[in-house]
């Protein structure tokens, strides 16, 4: 898979198959997000890789799926839900930059992922509290975004942004996902 394959692909998946990912391949996500890049090279990220089932079925009441969706299409129904979380956490007071690292972290986590077919979505509408007591995290462990993992279970396409320019995604009549991007001249001045 080329690069562009990679990005194309790397969607938010917001349904699986119930298939179990190899752990061999989650420890090389947490690898290679280990070496991600940081600001000052502080590292104040902390990660929870959660596969345990009692404990991914504990967290799927506390995740709100697809906001722009009603929840009967949007939400995972049983057999469809993630089996696998990596929940990133800031310790301690953080610095101004904390949130670009989440960013970085979780883009290493899911192209890395899709590299293996993996899909994943970035939650951040979690009830985050309840998260923290479910693992009994570290007092200090601030939860500040949850990252599904799963084996797809529908496919989902970049679209063009409709004429009445909605960037609100939507699904086709096989109820997999259309997602609207802007054209790159709409977003990028080249000079
Ligand atoms: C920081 C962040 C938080 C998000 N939180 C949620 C969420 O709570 N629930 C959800 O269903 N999707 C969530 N998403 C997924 C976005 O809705 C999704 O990225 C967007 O619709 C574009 O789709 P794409 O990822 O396939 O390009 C989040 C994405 C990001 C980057």
């Amino acid at each position: 898979m080329d690069f562009n394959e990679l990005c194309l692909g790397c969607r938010t998946y917001r349904r699986f198959q119930p298939k179990e990912i190899d752990a061999g391949i989650l420890d090389e996500l947490m690898e290679n997000v280990r070496i991600a890049n940081s600001a000052m090279n502080a590292q104040v990220l902390r990660y929870v890789l959660v596969r345990e089932p009692s404990l991914t079925a504990a967290m799927q009441p506390l995740i709100h799926w697809a906001g722009a969706l009603p929840p009967e299409l949007g939400t995972p129904k049983a057999g469809e839900t993630p089996v696998a979380f990596v929940l990133i956490c800031k310790e301690g007071r953080g610095n101004p930059w904390d949130d670009i690292d989440v960013g970085i972290a979780a883009r290493t986590i899911t192209l890395n992922a899709y590299a293996h077919g993996i899909g994943s979505a970035m939650l951040g509408a979690v009830e985050f509290p309840k998260v923290k007591e479910i693992l009994s995290l570290p007092a200090d462990w601030d939860p500040r975004l949850l990252i599904a993992l799963g084996y797809p279970g529908c496919e989902s396409h970049i679209v063009d942004v409709p004429e009445n320019g909605s960037t609100k995604y939507f699904l086709d009549e096989k109820k997999d996902y259309c997602v609207p991007k802007r054209q790159l001249s709409d977003i990028c001045i080249k000079k």
